[in-house]
């Protein structure tokens, strides 16, 4: 496996693929990488015979109070196991490279609509700092398709209108949300629970399948499912931030005759803020 961090040492590669007609796929990350990111590379290595990753903590999708400073860098770590899966290149570069005048007096992709509910409700700007790096990376990697994690369900919907929107020439995939025995979500962020908060952090998964029952059970009043949700998580230990129930596609607010819904999730733990979302299927009435 190659790593480089250069945009121009990515570009000279990624081209000499592109001229021998291999088609590649693209994984970004932000590193610290668990099986549910290694599951990502697993497809992106199904689908195109050339495989690349970022890693990269990007500063632009963090708020001023959020864990930016802390998050997780492991990066040796990150690139044995990313060798180990078969990867041919990582492209680790610095924020300097990525953006290289100070982050206000650069160029930002901002999605309309989708990032005003959910998570980008509590995290103001998150979502513009995730479309812009993301659309930096496509630039930078111009590949033929990208994989990304269902775990993070609403930045995947994002994701795929800006490329509808922008006409970009990348196949946006979305994989499955990987998860311990328990049913905890695999996330970077799960190691900042302590063995209490580890205890309890399946609650988060397992409200969410409780709701998902009552709906597939006939029932319809979404409000008092969210409330009952939210009501337990608290009982649990949980902060909640909130517990709704959405279509997938545009994350409006179902009207009642949908056949496809999701729950999506977010709670703090201590440190940790958990996401996680379930999808529903109801037989038409
Ligand atoms: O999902 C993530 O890890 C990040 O939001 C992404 C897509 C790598 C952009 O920084």
């Amino acid at each position: 496996m190659q790593i480089v961090h250069s945009i121009a040492e990515l570009r000279t590669q990624v081209t000499a693929w592109k001229r021998a007609g291999e088609r590649v796929a693209f994984v970004p990350t932000m590193g610290n990488l668990h099986r549910g990111h290694l599951q990502l590379v697993a497809r992106a290595r199904e689908l195109a015979p050339r495989t690349v990753a970022s890693i990269f903590v990007n500063p632009l999708q963090f708020g001023p109070n959020e864990d930016y400073a802390g998050y997780p860098r492991t990066l040796d770590e990150d690139s044995r196991h990313l060798a180990a899966a078969g990867l041919d290149l990582l492209f680790a570069p610095s924020v300097a490279e990525m953006y290289p005048r100070p982050l206000a007096t650069m160029t930002q992709v901002t999605v309309p609509e989708l990032p005003a509910v959910l998570c980008g409700a509590s995290r103001l700007g998150h979502f513009d700092g995730v479309t812009t790096v993301v659309s930096k990376l496509f630039n930078m990697v111009q590949p033929d398709l990208a994989v990304f994690g269902e775990k993070d369900w609403q930045q995947l919907v994002i994701i795929r209108r800006m490329a509808a929107d922008l006409d970009l020439p990348v196949n946006i995939v979305g994989v499955p949300t990987v998860r311990e025995a328990d049913g905890l979500a695999l996330s970077s962020r799960n190691g900042y629970l302590s063995a209490e908060q580890r205890a309890i952090a399946p609650t988060l998964h397992r409200t969410l399948q409780a709701a998902a029952q009552r709906l597939r059970a006939g029932e319809r009043d979404y409000a008092a499912l969210e409330t009952q949700a939210q009501t337990n998580l608290a009982a649990a230990g949980f902060q909640p931030d909130y517990f709704e129930i959405r279509r997938p596609d545009d994350l409006c607010r179902p009207g009642g005759a949908e056949t496809e819904l999701r729950i999506f999730a977010a709670a703090r733990l201590g440190r940790a803020r958990l996401i996680d979302n379930l999808p529903v299927h109801l037989d038409p009435r």
